[in-house]
């Protein structure tokens, strides 16, 4: 898939997905995208599990309250090492939030569809915790967010973008 219609194509996908296996190579593929990002001072603090071991996903699946992540056939739990960049500055958040997209990208142009999951991840501290103990995730490392892969079983409701005219501008503020 082209690039542009990639970023066109995503959206959040909350709905059933095929049972449809996500080849092993393609899992590989989403996951290196992601690891490509950029990260501040390249202090690379983003890692990734991949999953496509049905039991696992189960597992995680229930543990997260959402319609989009328990029946997606593959899986990729996001994580953070909290790191400074330089100082006391720390870029991590933006580190992971562009390894995210890079990752929704692929997903997409390979064909799967998906759902950033992250406030129904880490709006309950107990939820990471218990992801981090069911993949043996070691303690300098957090669970940040949950993204499902599959092929989507219908299409989702996309959201409405505001027009580009409100949000963007070319010379100054306001400025068409
Ligand atoms: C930081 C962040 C956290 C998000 N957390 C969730 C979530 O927990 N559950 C969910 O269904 N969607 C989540 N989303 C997806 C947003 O709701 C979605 O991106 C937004 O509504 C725009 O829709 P679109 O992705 O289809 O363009 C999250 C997105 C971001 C960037």
């Amino acid at each position: 898939m082209e690039f542009f219609e990639a970023v066109k194509k995503r959206y959040s996908y909350r709905g059933k997905y095929r049972s449809s296996p996500v080849a092993r190579g393609d899992l590989q593929k989403i996951l290196e995208a992601g690891l490509a990002a950029p990260s501040g001072c390249n202090t690379q603090t983003t890692s990734c599990i991949g999953l496509d071991d049905p039991e696992l996903i189960r597992s995680v699946g229930t543990l997260i309250k959402s319609s989009a992540v328990t029946v997606a056939p593959a899986a990729i739990c996001v994580l953070t090492q909290r790191k400074p960049g330089y100082a006391d500055v720390y870029f991590n958040v933006q580190d992971y939030a562009a390894a995210i997209e890079n990752m929704l990208l692929a997903i997409t142009a390979l064909g799967y569809a998906s759902c950033w999951i992250e406030g129904q991840v880490t709006g309950d501290p107990k939820i990471p915790a218990e992801i981090g103990r069911l993949l043996n995730i070691p303690p300098e490392y957090s669970v940040v967010a949950y993204l499902p892969v599959g092929v989507a079983e219908g299409e989702g409701k996309r959201p409405r973008y505001k027009p580009f005219a409100e949000r963007a501008w070319f010379n100054g503020f306001g400025k068409n």
